[in-house]
């Protein structure tokens, strides 16, 4: 039987499943060694991480039946090329919704109430007491959130903002629109707000993203997208990096042209935009959206059924593609 290849070792109860489903070799490979690796012909399934990128070239020499990745979100893989060649990708969805939107909401109030600067005045000994100006930020209760994109991590963004006063708004698919029905919106019905994305970047006080990276949202936001927002306004970004002109972002920052960002994502990770870290108006987390100790457990548990069920040649649970078995 063919082996699991495993690029990083994954949380309990992860590897105990992968264990138990074959045999299972963890290596760290770079790019260059994952494509030699899958073209070996040794792995039925490889279980990848977000950093492991199967493109059209790797996937057209791979000789492996399927791909688990580590994440929700699959940008990493030419899903499209996987198809053609007959390689099941799957992800690890629903496990890590509620945790990226906390993550979303943490930033929101850390950007507008200036949750970083403060700390670190307090810290460095700069408190003296209490001042009728001290460290004024912005209000996010009664303000309007713009939700680009209407997924699972949207709502549940939505559902929290809901709760802090905030009037919410979405364009379910930037920078188009689509039709989103009653049955679609729910719970929604009626407290949320479908617009078109000039509408969510221009009224939005909080613009969050909440939209997979393809070619159609690479740089969503850019330049001319800040230069719509409202002055006072804070970007806010849980989804994928390159969906915001991070250069553009800095400028932008700098300038004033918007009031924030809140980032968990960055362009070229783990590398920032020369710039970003020295601005006082951003947040920034290191892609933590699903960093807690029991999301990523649940994470590493579907993602090594999935890896489990296709090393036994079934379909995964939580299939992204369908190809034909070759
Ligand atoms: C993390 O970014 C994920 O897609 O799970
Ligand atoms: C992510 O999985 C989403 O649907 O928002």
């Amino acid at each position: 039987m063919r082996k699991i290849l495993v690029t990083a070792p994954i949380p309990a109860p992860g590897m105990d499943i992968l264990a138990a489903a074959g045999e299972v070799e963890l290596l760290a490979l770079d790019h260059d060694g994952l494509a030699e690796r899958c073209a070996s012909g040794e792995y039925s399934v490889v279980v990848s991480q977000l950093r492991d990128r199967f493109d059209r070239e790797l996937l057209a020499s791979a000789n492996i039946s399927g791909i688990s990745n580590y994440a929700v979100g699959y940008d990493n893989i030419d899903v499209a090329a996987a198809t053609e060649h007959g390689i099941t990708v799957a992800n690890t969805p629903g496990v890590l919704t509620n945790s990226t939107a906390d993550i979303a909401l943490l930033l929101m109030l850390s950007t507008a109430r200036r949750v970083i600067e403060a700390d670190n005045f307090v810290r460095s000994g700069a408190f003296t007491g209490w001042e009728p100006e001290l460290m004024l930020g912005t209000d996010v209760s009664g303000r309007v959130l713009g939700l680009a994109g209407f997924g699972r991590i949207a709502r549940a963004t939505a559902r929290r903002a809901l709760g802090f006063g905030m009037t919410v708004q979405f364009c379910p698919r930037p920078p188009s629109d689509r039709e989103v029905t009653d049955g679609e919106l729910g719970e929604f019905a009626g407290r949320v707000q479908h617009v078109s994305w000039d509408e969510l970047v221009t009224t939005s006080d909080f613009l969050s993203l909440h939209v997979p990276l393809t070619a159609d949202t690479h740089h969503l936001v850019d330049a001319s997208t800040l230069r719509a927002m409202k002055s006072s306004s804070i970007l806010i970004n849980t989804a994928r990096g390159p969906v915001v002109d991070e250069v553009a972002l800095v400028t932008a920052l700098r300038e004033g042209v918007i009031g924030g960002a809140g980032l968990d994502v960055y362009e070229n990770e783990p590398r920032l935009a020369p710039g970003l870290a020295g601005l006082p108006n951003v947040v920034l987390l290191p892609h933590v959206g699903s960093a807690t100790v029991s999301v990523r457990s649940e994470m590493a548990r579907l993602c090594a059924e999935n890896a489990a069920a296709m090393a036994n040649g079934a379909p995964p649970p939580h299939p992204v593609n369908s190809p034909v078995p070759m």
